[in-house]
């Protein structure tokens, strides 16, 4: 079987779109989202990833604000600065770019971000709301996952879904999200016993792991659909976490890489900002 290729950039594209039309009539009733992005250092993905966002926001008619602060920043300084975006009212989103310097505790900075302003859905009580299944930001990568999902019709129910990660960022919210759809879900990692064996019963299988081409295209299941979250920098230029050629031989649908989920976090950023928007004017 010769797989579908699953076009992130395409669909991205249009949930983009989607919201610069929903931005546009938000804007006729006073109302402009929102984000301010905050990058602490000098990671070089990071800035490309921030720069996108910028990017985006501008092209979606969202306003947003880049507070890029030195390696050395202390995390009280970090912390005021977060205090300072939360308290604007035009500020519907406030993101830290992570991963954040040593020195700095993440979960303390996380944990500081209001959660009605966490558009990363990284903060304890929207992921705890996410939990029990309540409504609330959902993490952009994942919720990503999810969308191409959608958009390539497969249906989860009764599935057998096997995700190949356990991170905070990817792995473990994509599973409830799968779990949700009624899919069953099995999460591995590094130490799952006989990992090929439990991929090859995935009809749907989501690798997360930030290694290239780990998982091999004979670990897949004769009609699965494969989505690769991994974006791997190597000598060949970037590859994904799964064995692309030959994963694409077994599998019904895979996505690419680069242009599969990379696209759809920023999409669903921009989406989850918008919302912040409507929320904060009580527009819902
Ligand atoms: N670093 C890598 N991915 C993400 C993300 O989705 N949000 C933030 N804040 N940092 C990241």
């Amino acid at each position: 079987m010769a797989a579908s290729i699953i076009d992130g950039k395409e669909i991205a594209a249009r949930r983009r779109e989607q919201v610069r039309v929903r931005v546009a009539e938000l804007k006729t009733r006073g109302v402009t989202p929102g984000l301010a992005v905050v990058i602490v250092g000098e990671d070089p993905a990071s800035e490309v990833y921030v720069r996108m966002k910028e990017k985006a926001c501008a092209e979606a008619g969202i306003y947003s604000e880049k507070h890029v602060l030195a390696a050395d920043t202390s995390q009280s300084e970090l912390l005021g600065l977060v205090g300072q975006l939360n308290a604007r009212d035009e500020i519907h989103g406030v993101l830290v770019q992570l991963p954040l310097p040593d020195h700095i505790d993440e979960d303390a900075i996380i944990e500081a971000i209001l959660p009605d302003k966490d558009v990363d859905g990284f903060h304890p009580i929207s992921v705890g709301k996410m939990v029990i299944g309540q409504e609330t930001f959902l993490p952009c990568t994942p919720h990503g996952v999810m969308v191409l999902l959608e958009e390539s019709g497969v249906d989860l129910k009764g599935k057998e879904a096997v995700v190949v990660g356990r991170s905070n960022i990817v792995g473990k919210p994509v599973a409830l999200m799968l779990l949700s759809k009624h899919a069953t879900v099995t999460i591995c990692h590094s130490r799952t016993e006989d990992l090929p064996g439990v991929c090859r019963r995935a009809d749907v299988l989501v690798v997360a792991v930030g290694r290239p081409e780990m998982v091999k295209g004979d670990w897949v299941k004769e009609g699965a659909v494969v989505i690769d979250v991994g974006v791997n920098r190597t000598d060949d230029g970037l590859v994904g976490d799964v064995e692309f050629d030959a994963a694409a031989k077994r599998a019904s649908a895979i996505t690419p890489v680069p242009g599969g989920v990379g696209p759809m976090t920023i999409a669903m950023l921009m989406e989850n900002t918008r919302v912040s928007a409507m929320r904060h004017a009580g527009l819902e």
